[in-house]
C-alpha cells in the first residue's frame, strides 16, 4: 500500500483530492499497487469534507509517518512549504508540486536533496497548468539542443487581455471573475505584473539551460498599462497584444551587450508583445496557455491547453504522484549557478517596439526615431500618433522618450521568436 499526503487543501489541493478519488481504480490498475490519500495538512478544519478524518495540522505527523512515500505539496510561497518540501526529501519521501515560486527560487537545491536522497522532486503542474510541458523536455525532447522557448505562460492574463481586448470588459471585473474561476494568484499582482509567467520561464530555461535561472535576473512587464487602443492598434498592424515569456541560447556576439565573456549567453524576459497573426501564439485566447519550443532537430513543436483551473493543475499533480510512486523514476536536475549569470542585460538588446505618443507630429517623430512605419486606427484623437520603431534597445528607447508624452509602448514580438 501506498500512502500519499497533499499539503494544502486551497484550489488545487482540494482539485488533486477530487481527482484522485474518481480515477483511483484506475491509478491502483495501471500502477497495480494499492493507493490512498492518508493525510490532508490544512490550518483550516473542513468538519463537512467527505475527507474530515484525514485532515491535520501538525506537519511532523506525515514526516514521521514511515507509510507515506509521496507529498503533494500544493501551499505554495516558499517559506514554509519550503521547510516541508526541504524536511520530506531529506526524510527519503518523494514530493511533486504545482508551486512555481518555489521551484524557481530553491529548485537547484531542492532537487539536489532530492537526488541526494534516492527520491524524485517532480513539479510538472507548476507550469501550463495541464499542459504536458516539463516531462517532454526531460524526456521526449532530451536528444535535442533546445534553442529557444517562447510561450503564454500565465492563464489570467491572457484571460484578462482576452475580455479586455476582444469584448470591451473593464480591467478590475475581469480579474475579479478569474479569481473566482481559480485562475489567479493568491496576489493577483504575482499575475498582471508578470511575476508568475517570470517564475514559469526560469523554470523551463533552467530545464533547457541545466543551470538554476533566477527570476530576479529576468526583464519582467506586466500587462497593467495595456488599453483597448494598443489593441486597435495591433489589429491594425496585423496581430495581438499577448504576454510572451521568452528563454533562447544567443551566442556572446549577439547579446550586444557587455554580457559573460565566453560560453552560451541566455536571453530571457516576459513582457506584453505585439504577436504576428502568422505566429501561432496569435490565436491563444482566453485561460489557454501555449509553449513553442524549437529544437535544433526537431524544429518547432507547440504545446497548448489549459493554463490554469482547479481540475487542469491537478491532473499534473496526479499525473506526478503516479510517477513518483514508480520504483525506475527518477527526475532529471539542474544545477546551481556558478559564478557569471548566462543572463544578458535584456534592455541592451535591441528589437522593435509600438510607440503611440501624444502631442508630436510626423516629422519630430522621424527627426528622433529615423524611418519608423506609422499606423492608423478609427477616431484617434488629433494629438495621437502610434508607429513601429526599427530595432533600437530598450535603454535607448527610454532615453528618446524621456520627455515625450507617452500613451503606449509595446515590444514587438521578435521574428525570430515567431
Ligand atoms: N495564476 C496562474 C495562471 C495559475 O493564471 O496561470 C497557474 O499557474
Amino acid at each position: 500500500m501506498s500512502k500519499i499526503a497533499i499539503l494544502g487543501f486551497g484550489t488545487v489541493g482540494s482539485g488533486t483530492v477530487e481527482v484522485f478519488y474518481k480515477n483511483k481504480n484506475n491509478y491502483q490498475k495501471t500502477t497495480n499497487a494499492e493507493l490512498d490519500i492518508k493525510y490532508i495538512l490544512d490550518i483550516r478544519d473542513f468538519p463537512d469534507s467527505p475527507y474530515a478524518d484525514k485532515f491535520v495540522k501538525d506537519f511532523d505527523v506525515i514526516l514521521s509517518d514511515p507509510e507515506v512515500t509521496v507529498i503533494a505539496e500544493l501551499i505554495g510561497g516558499n517559506t514554509f512549504a519550503y521547510d516541508c518540501v526541504k524536511r520530506a526529501l531529506e526524510a527519503g519521501k518523494s514530493v511533486v508540486t504545482s508551486n512555481k515560486e518555489l521551484v524557481a527560487t530553491k529548485g537547484a537545491e531542492l532537487l539536489k536533496i532530492a537526488r541526494d536522497n534516492n527520491v524524485n522532486y517532480f513539479f510538472e503542474a507548476s507550469v501550463g497548468g495541464g499542459i504536458p510541458i516539463i516531462r517532454p523536455l526531460q524526456q521526449c525532447l532530451m536528444s535535442d539542443e533546445i534553442t529557444s522557448i517562447v510561450g503564454i505562460l500565465n492563464g489570467t492574463t491572457n484571460y484578462i487581455l482576452t475580455k479586455m481586448l476582444k469584448e470591451g470588459a473593464e480591467f478590475a471585473d475581469v480579474l475579479s471573475k478569474a479569481q473566482e474561476l481559480g485562475y489567479a494568484e493568491r496576489d493577483p499582482e504575482d499575475d498582471v505584473g508578470g511575476g508568475d509567467a517570470c517564475r514559469k520561464i526560469c523554470i523551463l530555461a533552467s530545464l533547457i539551460f541545466g543551470e538554476h535561472i533566477y527570476p530576479e535576473d529576468v526583464y519582467t512587464e506586466g500587462v497593467t498599462s495595456i488599453t483597448k487602443e494598443d489593441a486597435e492598434y495591433a489589429t491594425s498592424w496585423g496581430g495581438a497584444i499577448k504576454l510572451i515569456a521568452a528563454a533562447q541560447r544567443i551566442t556572446p556576439a549577439a547579446a550586444n551587450t557587455a554580457g559573460p565573456a565566453s560560453g552560451e549567453c541566455l536571453e530571457i524576459s516576459v513582457c506584453p508583445c505585439f504577436v504576428p497573426l502568422e505566429s501561432q501564439l496569435s490565436g491563444v485566447d482566453d485561460v489557454f496557455n501555449a509553449i513553442l519550443v524549437r529544437g535544433e532537430a526537431t524544429g518547432e513543436v507547440v504545446f497548448y491547453g489549459r493554463g490554469a483551473g482547479k481540475y487542469p493543475t491537478a491532473s499534473a499533480v496526479v499525473a506526478d504522484i503516479l510517477n513518483a510512486l514508480k520504483p525506475d523514476s527518477r527526475s532529471l536536475a539542474w544545477d546551481e549557478k556558478g559564478g557569471e549569470s548566462c543572463v544578458v542585460d535584456y534592455e541592451k538588446q535591441k528589437h522593435r517596439f509600438y510607440l503611440r505618443l501624444c502631442g508630436i507630429g510626423k516629422a519630430e517623430v522621424n527627426g528622433l526615431f529615423g524611418d519608423v512605419k506609422f499606423l492608423r486606427r478609427e477616431n484617434a484623437p488629433e494629438s495621437e500618433i502610434a508607429f513601429i520603431t526599427q530595432e533600437i534597445s530598450r535603454e535607448e528607447l527610454n532615453k528618446k522618450c524621456g520627455n515625450l508624452n507617452v500613451l503606449g509602448k509595446i515590444q514587438i514580438m521578435n521574428v525570430r521568436e515567431v
